[in-house]
């Protein structure tokens, strides 16, 4: 692949990541995933944001760089303005084939470039409002953005092209192959990448969404060209949908969330999926549109992203050994670690010969501020009795949704 032109003087690169790897060691990644380095240059030479040794990315990044002139060695700043490693895995390596090169990241970001790669000079920490000139015309601003996605988060700026650099902020799952620009893209590739952006929040950022909301509100008065994430898209046609996606996502946890209803289930023999077989006809008759995923059958990735943009959510589970059935246990305590707030909640479910789910499950969704219907419960297999009541929730959840 080769370097994309944003600007003059201003690339992107990038690295597919292809792999059965986890991202994170938790997230699927059947698509892929990009990491996206930039490059600016004024007299001075800036790489911002490195990789980790993951699929042969230093080498993709080495040729990329290579395509518009440029060495490892050539590079006079590494801006780090996050600390992952997916960012910066491979920076022990970079600094031995470039020991010169001085990092450049936040006070935090610098503690962190110490305790992971035991580097401790050549490092610059910057604060919001610090600039540095790399001449030319070229002055690079630095905005503090912290807990987008860890504390160390920063944002780069670069006035002449209008380019804003984000790393995790406004990045999607989702590898690129040869093209990098938004408007290379045809509607339903970008219905791919809404999709992907979304699993990708709602897996890595929901749980920071307040400081998403307040690192969109430093942007406001800047004249933005161009949105240039560490994964996924660069927005250059309509630089601002990303960033409005990204408010829209922040704002699913308070509330508005999607007209829409996402369905997890789990079955031992049946008689659960019936029941909910039931719920789904409710919710039908309401007219609301729904998702569906069954567990532990699907990953909670994919799980957490339809639960997260839902006003409203069905769990549907048998009692196992006098408790939750244990997937599900998995997918509420996941649930609550990436803050999935402000639902309306059905919870169905059969049981063999006792109850038992309701005092771990009341436990469990203690902190989520979400709003419960009555829960129903049956022994067994569900009577015409049991199936009229569930569906009749069902339309109730439907019409709680539609009124929310
Ligand atoms: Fe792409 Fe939080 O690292």
């Amino acid at each position: 692949m080769k370097a994309h032109t944003i600007s003059e003087s201003v690339y992107c690169l990038h690295a597919d990541i292809d792999t059965t790897d986890l991202f994170e060691g938790i997230w699927p990644i059947p698509y892929g995933v990009s990491l996206n380095s930039y490059v600016v240059k004024g007299e001075k030479t800036v790489l911002i944001d490195l990789v980790r040794d993951w699929t042969g990315a230093p080498k993709q990044l080495e040729e990329e760089l290579a395509g518009i002139g440029i060495a490892f060695s050539d590079i006079d700043y590494l801006i780090l303005n996050h600390l992952e490693p997916d960012h910066t895995g491979w920076l022990g390596e970079f600094m031995k084939l470039n020991p010169k090169a001085e990092i450049i990241a936040t006070a935090k970001g610098v503690e962190l470039v110490k305790s992971f790669y035991k580097i401790s000079e050549g490092l610059r920490a910057v604060k919001t409002g610090d600039t540095l000139d790399l001449g030319a015309g070229r002055i690079l601003h630095f905005i503090e953005a912290p807990n987008v996605h860890w504390p160390e988060t920063m944002i780069t700026w670069e006035p002449a092209s209008g380019t804003l650099f984000t790393c995790d902020a406004f990045g999607s799952f989702g590898k690129l192959g040869d093209r990098v620009f938004d408007d290379q893209f045809d509607s339903a590739e970008h219905a791919f990448f809404e999709k992907e952006s979304l699993r990708y929040y709602a897996n890595i950022v929901s749980s920071f969404s307040v400081f998403v909301e307040r690192a969109v509100k430093k942007l406001e008065g800047l004249a933005i060209k161009c949105v240039a994430p560490s994964h996924g898209l660069v927005w250059r046609r309509d630089p601002t949908k990303i960033i409005e996606r990204y408010l829209r996502y922040a704002r699913y946890m308070n509330g508005p969330a999607e007209k829409e209803i996402a369905i997890i289930w789990g079955s031992m023999y049946g008689n659960t999926r019936t029941g909910l077989d039931a719920v789904i006809k409710g919710i039908e008759e309401e007219g609301v549109p729904w998702s569906i995923h069954r567990v532990p059958n699907e990953d909670v990735s994919f799980v957490l992203a339809d639960a997260f943009k839902s006003a409203g959510v069905v769990l549907a589970m048998p009692t196992y050994e006098y408790a939750m059935f244990p997937p599900m246990a998995y997918a509420i305590d996941i649930m609550r670690r990436k803050h999935v707030h402000g639902k309306t909640v059905l919870r169905i479910g059969s049981w063999g010969w006792v109850g038992g789910a309701k005092k771990e499950y009341e436990a469990a969704i203690a902190d989520l501020k979400w709003t419960s219907l009555e829960s129903k419960e049956w022994a067994g297999a569900p009577s015409q009795s049991d199936l009229a009541e569930l569906e009749a929730r069902g339309r109730e959840l439907a019409r709680a949704v539609k009124n929310a």
